[in-house]
Formats: structure tokens, sequence, C-alpha cells
């Protein structure tokens, strides 16, 4: 899903002119390239090192697994180009670089400079967060921030998005004739809904592993056994590696934690954050700020027209958008501030960052 969002993208900005593509696939090897192909029109094998080797820069979207088969045995075999991925593998690597470059073209410009190689995507939830609200950090604004995430069915892929929409289809079946009749009790329409949403069969719930359609999930990826969760721990480490600061970097890093939570929603990832700010400045200013960050970013006045109008996953779902919004002091004191951001988890959340990676490489 994200390789066909990212394709898209790199065609919509023209980005194949610049590059001479060479495609790979894991499953159908042999078969017609896309379009943009230009010499090369046959589909190449993924796991062919050789052929992998004579590309200058390999972008993949394939995934965690196929990264960690190929990637130490494509370096191993002395290819010294650039790998841009989208998977978490190599992440946290030290050679490694999480690239975002509106918010870290600094970090990606020193490790170019260092002869650096590997730029990876990083977590849809921190790019997006920090695509909106990066502009507190690079400020040197941000004393802590909490998150609370509310994360969209095709984080977990394009089975979740099929099985959220299914599952609402069977919870509005089942109530479907009560709900027909303007007369029914609202509590018997409710009985008979719960009662088929823990029906649900297992076929029914196999990504989830719960019903999410009407319901949420309050863990997201695997469990650390500190009581933490895979995707709340990605808070902080990516959010500071990105930042090029903290472990790695020699300085310290900001705290960065709260509770990622699934919900029905289809490809936004949405959050409601509160920041302990490191003094108390004028909200005006903090929406200034952040305006002025990027050419993405845009602060929703904090009203509830506006909040409607343009800060819901439905308002932003494909598009570049990044709006910020019910930015406002908390009643804790002026050096706490709320905010809520949106992002397409499939565009900023993944593609995005990787083919401006693959223009900031060729142009190097
Ligand atoms: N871990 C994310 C999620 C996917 O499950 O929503 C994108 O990084």
């Amino acid at each position: 899903m994200v390789g066909s969002v990212l394709m898209d993208r790199m065609q919509a900005e023209g980005d194949f002119e610049h590059i001479e593509p060479v495609f790979f696939s894991t499953s159908n090897a042999g078969g017609a390239a896309p379009t943009m192909a230009k010499n090369e029109k046959k589909l190449f094998d993924a796991y062919d090192i050789d052929a992998l080797k004579r590309c200058e820069i390999i972008v993949t979207a394939q995934g965690g697994d196929y990264t960690s088969d190929v990637f130490p045995r494509l370096r191993a075999a002395g290819w010294k180009g650039h790998w841009i991925d989208a998977a978490s593998t190599l992440r946290m690597k030290h050679d490694a670089v999480i690239v975002l470059d509106p918010i870290n073209m600094p970090v990606i410009k020193n490790a170019l400079a260092k002869g650096g190689r590997n730029w990876i995507g990083g977590n849809c939830t921190v790019s997006c967060m920090l695509m909106g609200v990066g502009a507190l950090y690079k400020a040197g604004l941000v004393e802590w921030m909490n998150t609370m995430t509310y994360q969209a069915a095709s984080g977990g892929g394009a089975a979740h998005m099929r099985e959220l929409l299914t599952q609402y289809g069977t919870l509005n079946a089942s109530v479907r004739r009560l709900l027909d009749d303007p007369k029914s009790a609202i509590l018997e329409v409710d009985r008979q809904l719960a009662a088929t949403q823990r029906g649900l069969s297992e076929a029914e719930t196999v990504n989830f592993g719960v019903p999410l359609g009407g319901s949420l999930i309050p863990w997201i990826d695997k469990d650390l056994g500190d009581g933490m969760s895979k995707e709340e721990w990605k808070g902080e480490a990516e959010t500071n590696k990105i930042l090029g600061q903290g472990a790695g970097f020699g300085t310290a890093a900001t705290p960065v934690d709260g509770f990622c939570v699934r919900v029905g929603a289809m490809r936004c990832h949405s959050q409601a954050m509160l920041f302990k700010l490191k003094k108390d400045v004028p909200l005006a200013d903090v929406e200034a700020l952040i305006a002025n960050d990027n050419a993405w970013v845009k602060v929703v006045p904090n009203t509830k027209e506006a909040t409607l109008r343009d800060l819901t996953p439905v308002a932003v779902t494909g598009t570049m958008a990044i709006p910020v919004g019910r930015l406002r002091k908390m009643s804790m004191g002026p050096e706490y501030l709320g905010a809520f951001t949106i992002g397409d988890q499939l565009l900023w959340g993944a593609a995005e960052p990787l083919r401006r990676m693959l223009l900031i490489v060729i142009e190097a």
C-alpha cells in the first residue's frame, strides 16, 4: 500500500524524469514493469543481489522482513549505494538517519557530508506529529510532550482497512431493521449491536484480534513487557533521533510519552498533545511559529466551526495538509500548551519523506 501511494506521488511530482528506474518484485520477477520504466521493461527479482547491486539508489517499501533479509547481504556484497526504506528495521541503527527533511534537513545534510548511505522513513505517527508541531522543538521550547494518539486502520495495512469496513457492514446489517423503524428503542439497537460485536467470528477479527468497528483498541504494536507498547516507545526514541538529539548525539533527549490507540478511522492518524513549554510563550507567537514552519502545516483556529470543518480525519484524508488546531493554554498553567494534529499516515506518514529523500540524494 505504501509502495502504491509512493508511486502515485512520484508520478504526480514527475520524480521519474530524474531517474532511470529499474523495478524489482518479490513475487512477480519477469513480469511487466510499470509504464515509468525506461530501458528495463521487466520486473527484476527483488532477492537478486547482483541485480540490486547495479542500482545507485534503492527505494523500498517492501517491509521489515525484506529489509532484514536483503539489506545485510547487499552491504556484505560490497554495495555502497543509498538505501531509502519505509520499514522500521534499520531506523535506530547508528548509521541510519530517520528522514523528514522539512524538520531535519540539517541532520540529513550532516549525515550526507559524512558519507551516510541509509535513509529510513519514520514511524507515521511521529512524522505526522513533527510536521505539525516540529517548530516548537526547533525553537527549543519543549520541556516534555505527552501525546495521546487516535491511529487509523491503515497503520496495520490494507487487510486491516478491509476488516474495519467489513465489521462496520456487519454491525449495520445486524441492526438495520431496527434502525429503519424510527419508533424502535435505541437501547434495543445498542444491545443488538453489542451482541453482534461480541459475536464477531475469528475470521472477522483476524487482523485486529478484537472488534474495532464501533470500538477502539488502546494498544498498538508489540508489548515491550514494561507496560509500554512499542508504538509508544517509538514516540520518544524516534522524535529525538529525527531531531538529532539524545542518545547518539551527546545531548539530552526530550521526554515524549503517552498512549497510542487504534480507532476506526481509515488512513489519518490524529493525536492530542500536551506540551510543557520551557517558558510562557504567548499563544499568538506559538501559532505563528507553527504556521511558518513548513508549507504543509496549517493552523486551524480554535473554534468549533473551524475544528469541525478542517480538523477531522475525513477533512485531511488523501491530502498533504497537516492541520494543527485546538491550540490553547491549559488550566495547569501558562507553560502548558494543548494542541491537536492530524496527518494522512500514508502520505507524510510514509511515502512522502522517502520520495523527497530520493530527490535530496540525487541533488547531493
Ligand atoms: N505503526 C503504525 C501504526 C504504522 O500501526 O499505525 C506506521 O508506522
